[in-house]
């Protein structure tokens, strides 16, 4: 078999059978396929997309082609979330507590941020002494004893995903519905959890820029579970702005931690008790009833101190009783001011999530150095009245920023109107 013919079949339409499967996800692994013939036929696969059965064979191949955990030596269900990429995402750490706290066992393997989407190991990694880095036998110890346990995604775990992430985030061929299938199931169903909650974003910060793209997504991801039979929901949610104020990694782990003491942005609050509603009831719980036991859990303290107790286990000294937690903090501001009078009509989400990259959040390529410290904090959100000079943001930067142009790029993420606005829902689906 030669991977020239395979580029061909795929650029003319074509639906590759199991024998071409394997043939491409063992090149991936192994690096026999070079990188220009990879990147010709990933970008054949995101013109001519792929069918529904090609799709589940690529997501299982690519799932084998690396270490698969086994968690069945745990009682009850097995839990874990994905979310295919946003700003200001911080969802994960309140959503692991909160089910932690309900007494489902919660296994997290995480990326890294690339490009303006933050990652969840960076966040976590910004509390001092976090260790993202889990031996097996830890990773388990944790989850038996206390439930809830977050890792950085090994090497070895859907091995082919990760070459293939990579090469598809430089060739632009990241927004493909089989492809962002693929790559998040198979790392899915190489994690082991057996009850999967997706948050699949929606707008202008996310890979999916519109409703229908964003629930083929999700019909594909929800039956790709089910043929494997793990119970899968997806929750279609709001990117066309951030998720919450703050935007930038130890900014998002004080915002986690506000919303874990009670206060903190709705958004937030709302999205990620949804997100934990639905693992409750996949688990089994009615879904009245797993609402109530979240909102308890959440306002009572029993998820704050599930969080704690999840962070001290992995090393990380946060400090509960100081302002700012013990994260690390930017040593400059740099204050926005509304340029007009009225309300705002829109955040655009992509635009800040390229600056908090740039001031340093992000990386623009995987291994890049990130400041935890630094991104952007909003004060105004869609819906909001402003003043004209009052201010709207304020950007958390190193020394040596051009205040002026920083402030004007953010800025830029900004519309005004001089009528009311009502804030866009931020559930847009839930795909069970
Ligand atoms: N998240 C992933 O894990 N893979 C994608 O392709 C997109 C988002």
């Amino acid at each position: 078999m030669h991977m020239t013919e395979l580029i061909m079949k795929k650029r003319d339409g074509g639906e590759h059978d199991q024998a071409e499967i394997d043939f491409l996800v063992q090149g991936i692994s192994d690096n026999s396929i070079p990188d220009y013939q990879l990147a010709a036929w990933t970008m054949a696969v995101y013109f001519r997309g792929m069918t529904k059965e090609e799709t589940r064979r690529f997501t299982m191949a690519m799932a084998q082609s690396g270490k698969m955990m086994d968690l069945s030596s745990l009682p009850g269900p097995k839990a874990d979330k994905h979310s295919t990429g946003g700003v200001g995402d911080k969802a994960t750490p309140l959503v692991m507590a909160l089910v932690a706290a309900a007494g489902i066992a919660v296994a997290k393997m995480s990326g890294r941020g690339l490009g303006h989407t933050g990652g969840t190991i960076d966040k976590f990694e910004s509390i001092p002494g976090f260790r993202s880095t889990l031996a097996t036998d830890e990773f388990m110890e944790q989850l038996r004893r206390i439930g809830a346990v977050v890792a950085g995604q090994s090497s070895d775990l859907a091995r082919a995903d990760k070459r293939l992430y990579a090469l598809r985030d430089v060739t632009g061929t990241l927004a493909s519905i089989p492809l962002i299938a693929s790559s998040v199931m198979s790392k899915k169903i190489a994690a082991g959890a057996d009850t999967i909650v997706l948050d699949v974003k929606c707008g202008s910060g996310a890979f999916m820029r519109d409703l229908e793209s964003a629930r083929e997504l999700a019909l594909s991801m929800v039956d790709i579970g089910r043929g494997l039979r793990r119970r899968v929901t997806a929750v279609i949610s709001n990117m066309d702005e951030p998720l919450g104020w703050a935007v930038g990694n130890s900014l998002e782990m004080t915002e986690a931690i506000d919303i874990l003491k009670g206060g903190g942005p709705g958004d937030v609050r709302e999205l990620s008790l949804v997100l934990a509603e639905q693992i409750l009831i996949m688990a089994g719980r009615k879904p009245q009833a797993a609402r109530k036991e979240l909102e308890a859990l959440l306002d009572n303290g029993t998820a704050l101190r599930k969080f704690e107790e999840m962070v001290a286990a992995q090393g990380g000294k946060i400090k509960l009783d100081v302002e700012g937690y013990n994260l690390p903090a930017a040593t400059h501001t740099i204050d926005v001011l509304a340029a007009e009078t009225g309300w705002v009509k829109r955040v655009d989400a992509l635009k800040v999530g390229q600056l908090s990259m740039e001031l340093g959040a992000g990386r623009q390529r995987l291994g890049d150095e990130i400041d935890a410290s630094v991104g952007v904090v909003l004060q105004r959100k869609i819906g909001d009245r402003v003043e004209s000079g009052e201010r709207i943001a304020v950007i958390h930067a190193r020394r040596g920023e051009d205040r002026t142009l920083r402030s004007s790029e953010l800025l830029a993420a900004f519309e005004f109107t001089d009528y009311p606005v009502v804030p866009p829902p931020l559930v847009l689906d839930i795909i069970s």
